[in-house]
C-alpha cells in the first residue's frame, strides 16, 4: 500500500525543511497546516486552469492562487509582454514609461477614477486610502464591516498578535448591509468621520457570502455626502473580476477612493489606489512609496491583463464558467439529497453545508476534491478565472460529484 507520505514525499521534505527555518512551517493564510494533511504545501507549477503540486499532481485551480490569476496561469500574451520587459530591466532608478501607459488604461477603465497611484500588495492600497482620505478630511475615524478582510497592517489584521489597541483606537464597526448598526456607527464617529471602508459583498471567511444591498450602498454614499466624509470601496479581491473595472459602476454609486489588486496583474505583485478629481492635491502630498513599487514587469503584466481581459470579454466568459460550475454542483448536491447554500457571485462563489457547524462536511468535501483532483479552499471563497472554458468546468464537476458522494457517505443526508 503507498503511504500518504510516499505519495507526498516531495511535499514532506520541503515541509521538514521549511519548518527548521521558517517560524511555524508557514506563515499566513498561505499556511497549510489548519486544513488536512492531504493539502500540498508547495506547488510547481501552473498553466491555464490548472496547477501542479511538487509531487507531480495536477488539479483544476478553483482558488487561482486566492484572486490574482484572472486569464489563467502563464496567460500566453501576459508572460510574452512580462519577459520583454525582464529583458530590458525590471527595477530602475524610477519608473518606465509603462507606469503612464498603465494609469491612462485603468483610469478609462475605471469609472471614478480621476488618477491613480500603484503600489505592490491589496494592503498598501487598503492602508493608502486610509491615510489620503485622513489627510483629505482632517479626521480620524474610518468605519468598516465586522468581521470583512481588508488586509494584514495592524489597522486590519484578523489576528491582532502584536498589535495595540491604538492601531484600531481610531476605527469604527457595523454589521454589512444593516442600515440602523450603520448609523449608530456614523452617530458615534460624529464631526471625527473620514471615511466609510467597504467591499463591494461581503465575504468573511467559513460564512455564507452576502451580496451587497443596493439600497444599502445608497444608504451610505448618502450618509458619506451629508457628513462630508469618503465612501472608500476595497476592490481587492473583486475588482476587474467582477465587473470589468469598479464593482459598484453596475449599482450607479459612485465611490470616492477604491483599492485595487488580484487580479489586475494576473499574477504579478501590483496594486492600485484610484480616486476622485476632487482629492488628487491630497493624494500628491501624501508620502507612498516602497521599494518595489516603480517595477516595470508587474505594470507591463497589469497593462497586458487590463487589455486582454477588455479584448475577450473576460469578465463574461467567467461569469459564463462560474454559472455552469453553480449549476453542475447545485444538481450534485441534489442528487445526492444534500441541503447546501452555494453563495456569492457565480465568478467568486462559496459552499456551505447546511447543520455543519463543525465544518466537518465541508473538510470531507473538500479532502475528497482534492483526492480527485479539485483544488478548493473548505473555509474561503473560489474564485473564477477566463481559462475555465467548458471542459475544465465538467473537470471540475467530475471532481465535485466525488465529493459529494464522499460527504453522503460519511454523514448520510439531513
Ligand atoms: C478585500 C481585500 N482587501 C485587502 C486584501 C489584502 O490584500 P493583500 O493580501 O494583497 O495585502 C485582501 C486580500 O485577500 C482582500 O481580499
Amino acid at each position: 500500500m503507498t503511504t500518504a507520505a510516499a505519495v507526498h514525499s516531495a511535499d514532506v521534505a520541503l515541509s521538514h525543511r521549511a519548518a527548521r527555518v521558517i517560524p511555524g512551517g508557514m506563515y499566513g493564510h498561505q499556511a497549510v497546516r489548519h486544513l488536512s494533511p492531504a493539502y500540498p504545501q508547495f506547488f510547481a507549477g501552473g498553466e491555464g486552469a490548472l496547477i501542479t503540486d511538487v509531487d507531480g499532481r495536477e488539479y483544476v485551480d478553483l482558488m487561482c492562487s486566492w484572486g490574482p490569476i484572472v486569464l489563467g496561469h502563464r496567460d500566453p500574451v501576459v508572460t510574452a509582454a512580462a519577459r520583454a520587459q525582464m529583458d530590458l530591466g525590471d527595477c530602475l532608478d524610477g519608473p518606465g514609461p509603462v507606469l503612464v501607459d498603465l494609469a491612462e488604461t485603468m483610469v478609462d477603465a475605471i469609472a471614478d477614477a480621476d488618477w491613480i497611484l500603484f503600489g505592490k500588495n491589496g494592503t498598501d492600497a487598503t492602508t493608502a486610502c486610509l491615510t489620503i482620505a485622513r489627510a483629505h478630511t482632517s479626521r480620524s475615524v474610518i468605519l468598516a464591516a465586522r468581521g470583512v478582510y481588508h488586509g494584514a497592517a495592524p489597522w486590519c489584521t484578523p489576528v491582532p498578535t502584536g498589535t495595540l489597541a491604538s492601531d484600531r483606537a481610531a476605527m469604527g464597526y457595523f454589521d454589512y448591509n444593516d442600515v440602523d448598526d450603520f448609523d449608530r456607527a456614523v452617530q458615534a464617529a460624529g464631526p471625527d468621520l473620514a471615511g466609510v471602508l467597504l467591499t463591494p459583498f461581503r465575504h468573511v471567511e467559513g460564512e455564507d457570502q452576502q451580496l451587497v444591498d443596493e439600497d444599502f450602498a445608497r444608504h451610505v454614499r448618502q450618509r458619506c455626502d451629508d457628513s462630508d466624509a469618503l465612501l472608500i470601496l476595497d476592490d481587492v479581491r473583486c475588482g476587474f473580476r467582477l465587473a470589468y473595472g469598479g464593482s459598484w459602476e453596475a449599482l450607479g454609486v459612485p465611490v470616492d477612493l477604491s483599492a485595487w489588486s488580484k487580479a489586475i496583474a494576473n499574477g504579478y505583485p501590483l496594486a492600485a489606489v484610484t480616486g476622485r478629481e476632487a482629492l488628487r492635491d491630497t493624494a500628491s502630498t501624501v508620502f507612498l512609496t516602497g521599494s518595489f513599487w516603480m517595477n516595470s514587469t508587474p505594470m507591463v503584466a497589469a497593462l497586458a491583463t487590463v487589455r486582454r481581459l477588455a479584448e475577450i470579454d473576460g469578465v463574461a466568459l467567467m461569469q459564463r464558467a462560474g454559472a455552469r460550475l453553480r449549476a453542475g454542483i447545485e444538481a450534485q448536491a441534489a442528487d445526492c439529497g444534500l441541503a447546501i447554500r452555494y453563495t456569492g457571485p457565480d465568478v467568486m462563489p462559496y459552499l456551505t453545508f447546511a447543520g455543519d457547524d463543525d465544518r466537518s462536511r465541508m473538510t470531507c468535501f473538500a479532502e475528497a476534491a482534492l483526492a480527485a483532483g479539485v483544488y478548493l479552499h473548505p473555509k474561503h471563497n473560489w474564485f473564477m478565472s477566463c481559462a475555465m472554458d467548458d471542459s475544465v468546468v465538467d473537470r471540475a464537476l467530475r471532481g465535485t460529484e466525488i465529493a459529494f458522494a464522499a460527504v453522503r457517505r460519511h454523514f448520510g443526508t439531513p
